[in-house]
């Protein structure tokens, strides 16, 4: 079997978690063997990236981009769970949020050009076989981070996540011809969102 590579993508609060809970228990269901994955990652540097991001280390946006690329290479790289090893021994690997989460969200914050770059170019970040992104609307995304959580980090408010939202369609738009992007209406029941994403899934495994 011809192991694929899904990322899932969205702003925060557009359902990323749920989705691949979903899409990976229906794989599962038709005898693939998936390996669930997140960045940033619960190695060193995404440590670093996560003390960056409540704010507990305060760090520039080139920092926090630089941080995120070197959080990926290791992603991938890792002997043990990285994604070409996963890759390699036959199983799925479905990931949440990869370099077009950098693209989107330092792409705000530091020079997109130069964010774009790093990860486009790196020959040692894998492109995905698909990216689904979950699109919400950045007001909806606020309220359901209300509902769920009792602290924000540094991206997660209003002001942001619109310049962020925009930012992912400048770069899906310049990745159209490059990359399988498939954008998923998240603003519905989630069992109606899981049917899109796997119709967008079954499509690269035919
Ligand atoms: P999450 O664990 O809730 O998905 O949060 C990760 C946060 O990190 C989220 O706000 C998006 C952000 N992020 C970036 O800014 N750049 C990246 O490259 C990645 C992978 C995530």
């Amino acid at each position: 079997m011809d192991a694929k590579f899904i990322v899932i993508e969205g702003l925060d609060g557009s359902g990323t978690t749920t989705q691949i809970r979903l899409l990976a228990e229906r794989l599962r269901a038709m005898g693939r063997s998936v390996a669930e994955t997140a960045e940033p990652t619960n190695g060193s540097i995404g440590g670093l990236v996560r003390d960056a991001l409540s704010g507990f280390t305060p760090r520039t946006g080139a920092e926090i981009a630089a941080l995120f690329m070197a959080d990926r290479v290791a992603h991938n790289a890792n002997p043990v769970n990285g994604i070409e090893k996963l890759l390699s021994e036959g199983r799925d690997v479905i990931c949440d949020r990869y370099y077009y989460s950098s693209m989107a969200y330092q792409g705000t914050v530091t020079d997109p050009e130069w964010v774009f770059r790093i990860n486009a170019d790196c020959p040692e970040i894998r492109k995905p076989d698909l990216c689904v992104f979950l699109d919400l609307d950045d007001e909806e995304c606020i309220r359901r981070m209300e509902r769920g959580r009792s602290y924000r980090e540094i991206y997660e408010n209003e002001n942001a996540l619109l310049a962020i939202r925009k930012r992912y369609y400048d770069v899906f738009r310049r990745l159209e011809v490059r990359d399988n992007i498939v954008v998923v209406d998240a603003g519905r029941a989630p069992e109606a969102v899981a049917e899109d994403v796997f119709a967008a899934v079954r499509r690269i495994l035919e």
